[in-house]
């Protein structure tokens, strides 16, 4: 019996070391190991043995079969290891790469990137107010009367649940200025600089307008604040975001959160703030600009945070002032030179042909 199966180990062994790939080494373990292999059928015969010799003819048997299979593992895993030399010796180093699709940040959270860049520069921090917000954030904190159109359903959309008892119905914020209150509860005192840019809600769609769009707002509240800071914040922001060149000014509007309120315009960037072409002998022609109203074009609102609103955001308004400016990122982004988006819906339409082109 030791010599059968000393033989059967030396023959295990010269096969295997002779085995040229995988497959011939699958049937040499087959052939030893496998449900009537040799050495399987070799095990099966211990029994037999008079009791005497079976301890010692067992622990051959063990260490045969171990020895075996060890030898068979080696030779797979060198086996293996060749062909992936055999792999790397086929690559043609002189072929030119194959470059991998490369992603980039969407347009508007570029935009959204180089607006914060810009307002950290003269110390506004950034900020995110929640997009499903209480009408009280959005609306009654700020002036708004009960009856003003934005509060009913054809301008803002409704969450379907229960009023909060204090904090009105729940809805998708329409605008950023829900996060000057927040702002004003999360600081508790002034001074406040933030920036907040969210997403916002509003029941339209067309070529200029997504359901889903993008604002900043901007609140500084402290002693002393002036329509003075609001307008060089307006004219830092315009120098910086849009080109050196730009002049932005004021004009009276309403809004109710602030008193005095304005929309602000910027120069336009196609006739430099003149309404008509250069013409190449005299400078100014004729012909009137494409782009822009009499050399001006809109950005969005801004104004003197009206007393009522320091109030319902817990400041005194007899010791603070402030100023706040709201405006859209998609706005601001289609009035820089050389940016045309026929339809502002194709932002969020997953086109990647089109995505990528930014
Ligand atoms: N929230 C206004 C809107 O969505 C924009 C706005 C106007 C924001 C004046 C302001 C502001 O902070 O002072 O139309």
């Amino acid at each position: 019996m030791e010599d059968q199966l000393l033989g059967i180990k030396n023959a295990a062994m010269s096969l295997i070391l002779d085995s040229k790939d995988q497959k011939e080494l699958e049937e040499v373990m087959l052939q030893f190991l496998g449900r009537s292999g040799q050495l399987t059928l070799a095990l099966k015969e211990l029994p037999k043995l008079p009791i005497e010799k079976r301890a010692e003819v067992g622990t051959l048997a063990n260490d045969v079969k171990k020895t075996v299979e060890e030898a068979i593992d080696r030779k797979r895993a060198e086996l293996s290891h060749q062909k992936v030399e055999e792999k790397k010796a086929k690559i043609d180093i002189t072929n030119p790469g194959i470059l991998p699709p490369l992603g980039h940040l969407h347009l508007i959270t570029q935009a959204i990137a180089e607006i914060s860049e810009i307002f950290a520069q003269i110390g506004f921090t950034r900020v995110r107010y929640p997009e499903v917000e209480w009408d009280w954030y959005a609306f009654e904190a700020l002036n708004f009367p009960d009856n003003h159109p934005a509060r009913d359903d054809w301008e803002t959309f409704f969450i379907k649940t229960e009023p909060n008892p204090k904090k009105g119905p729940m809805i998708l914020t329409p605008h950023t200025s829900s996060g000057q209150i927040r702002e004003m509860e999360r600081k508790q005192k002034p001074p406040i600089r933030m920036l907040n840019i969210a997403k916002c809600y509003r029941r339209q769609s067309d070529v200029s307008h997504t359901p889903m769009f993008h604002q900043f707002e901007g609140l500084v509240v402290d002693e002393g604040i002036s329509i003075t800071h609001l307008k060089g914040t307006l004219d830092y922001f315009a120098k910086s975001y849009f080109g050196e060149n730009r002049r932005t000014r004021i004009r009276p509007y309403q809004f109710q959160f602030t008193e005095p309120s304005f929309e602000v315009d910027v120069t336009c960037g196609v006739c430099n703030g003149k309404a008509r072409l250069p013409s190449l002998r005299s400078g100014v022609s004729g012909q009137g600009c494409r782009l822009c109203k009499e050399g001006w074009l809109e950005m969005g609102g801004a104004g003197m945070v009206h007393p009522n609103v320091l109030k319902a955001g817990g400041i005194d308004p007899e010791k603070y002032t402030g100023f706040a400016f709201g405006w859209g990122v998609e706005r601001v982004l289609m009035m820089k030179e050389g940016i045309e988006i026929d339809d502002l819906r194709l932002l969020y339409s997953n086109k990647i042909d089109f995505l990528e082109q930014f």
